[in-house]
C-alpha cells in the first residue's frame, strides 16, 4: 500500500506550488487526467501583484474587497496581497521569466476593478501555461506524479484524514495512505454549459471532501467571466480581461458602447457587474462584441487569443470579437483556515477548491494564480511545521466495499443544462427550487454520500460529483436571500425597483449590502 508524507490531489498552480515547497518530503501528486489539464494552464491575463512604486498593498487590498463586495476574509486578503510581490520575485530568482520591457522592468497590465496597473504576464496572454510549466519542471524530479488516476474517496479514520482511494479508467482501485492530504483539484466550471474551465473540472475534490464531512462554504458565489468567445451560441474559449485593460470596449451590434453609462469604471468594472450588463444587453435581443479596432498590436500582445479567433474563423481585421459571459470561477469551496486546514484533521485544501475567503463574493481579476502560489506555499510551510505522524491505518484494510444500489444517472449535458438555465447569472426562488428538486430526485435514488467506488465507473463518479456540486450551489443560492457579487437574485427585492437595479451595477463601500 503506497505511503507518503503528503498526498496532493490536482496539478494546477496551487498543487505544484505546494509540491515544490514540500519537495524534500515524500510527496505523491495524483491527477485524474494529464498534469497539463488544469484551469491554471488556461489562465491568460496574469498575476496581480504590487510591483510599481506608485502602487501599494493597501490599494490591492481595497480593490480585492470592493470587487468581493466586502464578503472577504480581510486577514487572508492582507496576507495574499502582501506576499504577492515576494512570490513573484522569488520565482523570478528561480528563473521564471515574465514579460518585461527593454530595461528589464515588468510590463504591467490592467484588468477589471484594479485601481492600478499591476498585472504581471508571460508569453503575452499565456501566463498560466508559462508559470504552471515552470513550476512543473522545478518540481517533477522530486515528487511522484501519478496521472490518469481519479481520487474518489477520502479515507478518514477517527476524524483524521489518512489518505485517499483512487480509481483508474480501467477500473483498478488503489488505496494511498499519507500523513497529510491536500485537495488542490480546482473548482467546478464543467457543471455549467458555458465555461472557460477545462472539461475535467467537475468539482471532484469539493464533492469528495463534502462526503467525508468537510465544511463547504459560499458555493452560491459563481463568477461568470464577461468575455468568452461566442461562436454559434457556444462559448469556445476565453478573451482575457487584459484586452479591455489595453482599451478594448464592449459594444452591441449597432456599435453602441454601454458600460460607460452603467459604471464609473466602465468596461473595467468588477466582473460580476460587466457580466450582468452583457446578460441584460443580450436579454434585450442584442449581440455583444469586443471592439478591438483601436489596438494596433493585438496579435503580438495577445498571441493565444489571436490564434483561437483565427481557428474559429474570426477575422481580427474587422476589429470585433463576439462575446458572451460564461462560468469562470467558484469563490466558495472547502472551508479552510489561513493555513489551508479544513475541519477534518490532516486534510487541507488550496486554490479554487478551497474557500479561504480571499475572493469574497466576486474575485478580483488575476488574484487566482496569485492565490495558488501564495497559499500553496503557505500550506506547505504549515505542514512542515507539524509532526509527520504515521497515518492512522484503516481498521479494515481489505478494500472490500458494501455494494451500492444501482441508480439511473443523468448525463453531464443534462446537469449543465439545469445549471445554465436555473442557476445562472440571474436567479429566482422558483428557478432555484426547481434545480434543488431536480438534483434531490437523483440523490434520493441512491445515496451519494456513501456510494461505493467499486460499483461506478470514473465517468459515473464524475457525474455523481457534479450532482453533488449542482445541489450545493443551488441550495446555497436558494438560502441566500440577497444579491451580492456573483450571486444575483432578481426576486430580492422587487425586480422592478429601478434604484435597486442601479445599485447592482454601481456599488460603493456603503452600498454593498443591497437587497438584504
Ligand atoms: C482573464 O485573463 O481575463 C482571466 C484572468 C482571471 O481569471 O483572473
Amino acid at each position: 500500500m503506497p505511503q507518503s508524507d503528503v498526498i496532493i490531489i490536482g496539478s494546477g498552480i496551487a498543487a505544484l506550488s505546494a509540491a515544490y515547497h514540500l519537495r524534500h518530503k515524500q510527496v505523491t501528486l495524483i491527477t485524474k487526467s494529464s498534469w497539463k489539464k488544469s484551469n491554471s494552464m488556461l489562465a491568460q491575463g496574469g498575476i496581480a501583484a504590487v510591483i510599481h512604486k506608485n502602487d501599494s498593498w493597501k490599494n490591492h487590498f481595497e480593490d480585492t474587497l470592493v470587487a468581493g463586495c466586502y464578503h472577504n476574509n480581510p486577514t487572508n486578503v492582507e496576507y495574499l496581497v502582501q506576499e504577492g510581490p515576494n512570490e513573484i520575485l522569488e520565482w523570478c530568482q528561480r528563473g521564471m521569466r515574465f514579460d518585461c520591457d527593454q530595461n528589464g522592468q515588468f510590463l504591467l497590465g490592467k484588468e477589471g476593478a484594479h485601481s492600478h496597473h499591476r498585472i504581471i504576464h508571460a508569453g503575452g496572454d499565456a501566463t498560466g501555461r508559462a508559470i504552471t510549466e515552470f513550476l512543473y519542471q522545478a518540481t517533477k524530479s522530486s515528487v511522484r506524479i501519478i496521472e490518469n488516476e481519479m481520487a474518489t474517496e477520502l479515507i478518514v479514520e477517527q476524524g483524521v484524514c489518512c489518505g485517499v482511494f483512487t480509481k483508474r479508467i480501467d477500473g483498478t482501485i488503489k488505496r494511498y495512505l499519507a500523513s497529510n492530504t491536500i485537495i488542490a483539484s480546482g473548482g467546478c466550471g464543467a457543471v455549467y454549459g458555458h465555461t472557460s474551465n477545462a472539461d475535467v473540472i467537475t468539482g471532484d475534490g469539493i464533492a469528495m471532501a463534502y462526503r467525508a464531512g468537510a465544511e463547504i462554504a459560499d458555493m452560491e458565489f459563481i463568477q461568470f467571466h464577461p468575455t468568452m468567445l461566442q461562436i454559434n451560441g457556444q462559448c469556445v474559449g476565453l478573451i482575457s480581461e487584459a484586452v479591455r485593460g489595453e482599451g478594448a470596449v464592449l459594444i452591441n451590434q449597432h456599435g453602441e458602447a454601454f458600460m460607460d453609462k452603467l459604471h464609473p469604471q466602465a468596461d473595467l468594472a468588477p466582473r460580476d457587474v460587466v457580466s450582468r450588463a452583457i446578460f441584460f444587453e443580450m436579454k434585450k435581443g442584442n449581440e455583444v462584441f469586443l471592439d478591438i479596432s483601436m489596438l494596433s498590436n493585438f496579435a503580438t500582445r495577445f498571441p493565444t487569443i489571436s490564434r483561437m479567433c483565427k481557428q474559429h474563423g474570426i477575422d481580427l481585421k474587422h476589429g470585433r470579437i463576439p462575446v458572451a459571459p460564461g462560468m469562470h470561477f467558484l469563490m466558495g469551496g472547502i472551508r479552510t483556515d489561513e493555513n489551508g486546514e479544513t475541519n477534518i484533521r490532516k486534510l487541507f485544501a488550496i486554490g479554487e477548491a478551497a474557500c479561504t475567503g480571499v475572493h469574497g463574493a466576486n474575485r478580483l481579476a488575476s488574484n487566482s494564480l496569485l492565490e495558488g502560489l501564495v497559499f500553496g506555499k503557505r500550506v506547505a510551510g504549515h505542514i512542515l511545521s507539524l509532526p509527520f505522524d504515521q497515518p492512522v491505518m484503516a481498521v479494515d484494510d481489505s478494500m472490500e466495499f458494501a455494494s451500492t444500489d444501482s441508480c439511473e444517472l443523468p448525463t453531464k449535458k443534462q446537469i449543465q443544462g439545469i445549471m445554465t438555465r436555473y442557476v445562472g447569472i440571474q436567479r429566482t426562488e422558483a428557478e432555484l427550487t426547481y434545480a434543488v428538486n431536480w438534483f434531490e430526485s437523483y440523490q434520493k435514488q441512491c445515496s451519494f454520500w456513501e456510494f461505493n467506488v467499486k460499483d461506478f465507473t470514473t465517468q459515473q463518479i464524475e457525474i455523481i460529483n457534479m450532482i453533488t456540486i449542482g445541489w450545493l450551489i443551488s441550495t446555497s443560492a436558494l438560502n441566500r436571500t440577497e444579491s451580492r457579487g456573483g450571486h444575483f437574485r432578481i426576486d430580492f427585492p422587487d425586480m422592478n425597483d429601478k434604484e435597486w437595479q442601479k445599485k447592482q451595477l454601481i456599488r460603493t463601500k456603503n452600498e454593498m449590502y443591497v437587497g438584504v
